[in-house]
C-alpha cells in the first residue's frame, strides 16, 4: 500500500541519491541542483493536477512517487556524458528505471503500481504515448507528460529572462546544456515551422538551433492533455515569454496567432463548463 511514509521515505532516499552526486562532482552542482529542483516542482505540480481531477489520496501519492522520480536518470546520464540530449547520449528515461530497479527503491509496492510507475517514467518524454492497453498506464503518463512540460516552461523561462539580462549586463549568464549545446543564431528550421502551422508537436529530431527548440517548447501546448494544464500554461504566461525571445517577423507572429487562438479556443470551453 502506498502511504504517506512511503512517499515521504522517497524523498529521502532522493536527496541521498543527489547528495552522492553533489558530493563527487561538485564543478557539475549548477546542473545537478537544477535538475534536482525540477523534480520537486513538478512533484507540486502532479499533486495539484491530480487533486484537481479527485483522483483518490493513494492515486496522488503514486502521481507524486511518479514526479519524484520521472528524471532521476537525469543524474547518471549527466555526470557520464555532461549533457540533457539523449540523442547525443543515453534516453534518460530509460537511465531512470535502471537506477530505481538497481537500487529496489520501489520494493515495497505492488507489482501493479510498480509497472504504472515504470512506464510512466519510460512514456514521459516520448514523442507520443505508446501504445499501451493498460489504461492506468496511459492515464498517470499523461499526467506526468503535463506536470513535467508546466514546470520546464517556468525552468526555461526563467532561464532564458535571466540569459536575455545578462547579455545586457555583459555578464555571461549561458547555460549550454539547458540549451541542449544548440547554436543561438536567427536560423528557424523550415520543419520546425511547418509542424506548428499545423498544430502539431515539433520532433527533436527536426532540431538545429537554439530557435528550434524554443518552437518545440512551445508547440507542447498541442500535447497537454488536460484542461487544467492548458489554464495553468495560460495563467502564467510562459509561451509568452518564450515568444519574447524569438525574433520578430511574420512566420513567428503567425505561429503567435496560432497558439492564442488555440488558448481562446480551450479556456472559452473551460469558462461555460
Ligand atoms: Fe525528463
Amino acid at each position: 500500500m502506498l502511504s504517506k511514509i512511503l512517499v515521504d521515505s522517497y524523498k529521502v532516499w532522493f536527496d541521498n541519491y543527489i547528495n552522492q552526486f553533489r558530493g563527487r562532482y561538485p564543478d557539475l552542482i549548477e546542473n545537478i541542483d537544477i535538475k534536482a529542483d525540477h523534480c520537486k516542482k513538478v512533484c507540486s505540480e502532479i499533486v495539484a493536477l491530480a487533486q484537481n481531477m479527485n483522483l483518490s489520496d493513494e492515486e496522488v501519492l503514486l502521481a507524486e512517487t511518479i514526479g519524484l522520480f520521472h528524471d532521476i536518470g537525469r543524474f547518471r546520464q549527466y555526470v557520464k556524458y555532461q549533457t540533457f540530449s539523449d540523442s547525443k547520449s543515453q534516453n534518460h528515461a530509460e537511465l531512470g528505471v535502471e537506477v530505481l530497479k538497481e537500487n529496489n527503491v520501489l520494493k515495497d509496492l505492488s507489482v501493479e503500481n510498480q509497472e504504472i510507475i515504470f512506464n510512466s517514467i519510460l512514456n514521459h518524454s516520448t514523442a507520443k504515448i505508446p501504445s499501451e492497453k493498460n489504461e492506468r498506464i496511459i492515464f498517470f503518463s499523461k499526467l506526468i507528460r503535463d506536470a513535467d512540460k508546466l514546470d520546464i516552461w517556468r525552468l526555461i523561462t526563467e532561464y532564458y529572462m535571466v540569459k536575455e539580462q545578462k547579455s545586457v549586463d555583459s555578464t555571461g549568464g549561458e547555460n549550454k546544456t539547458l540549451e541542449l549545446e544548440l547554436p543561438d543564431n536567427d536560423q528557424i528550421s523550415e520543419a520546425v515551422l511547418e509542424s506548428l502551422l499545423n498544430k502539431q508537436i515539433v520532433l527533436k529530431e527536426s532540431m538545429k538551433t537554439l530557435n528550434d527548440f524554443k518552437l518545440l517548447q512551445i508547440g507542447w501546448i498541442f500535447d497537454l492533455n488536460f484542461d487544467y494544464s492548458i489554464k495553468r500554461l495560460y495563467e502564467k504566461k510562459y509561451l509568452n515569454k518564450i515568444f519574447e525571445t524569438l525574433p520578430n517577423n511574420n512566420r513567428i507572429n503567425k505561429i503567435r496567432d496560432i497558439v492564442n487562438n488555440y488558448f481562446q479556443e480551450h479556456i472559452k470551453i473551460l469558462t461555460y463548463k
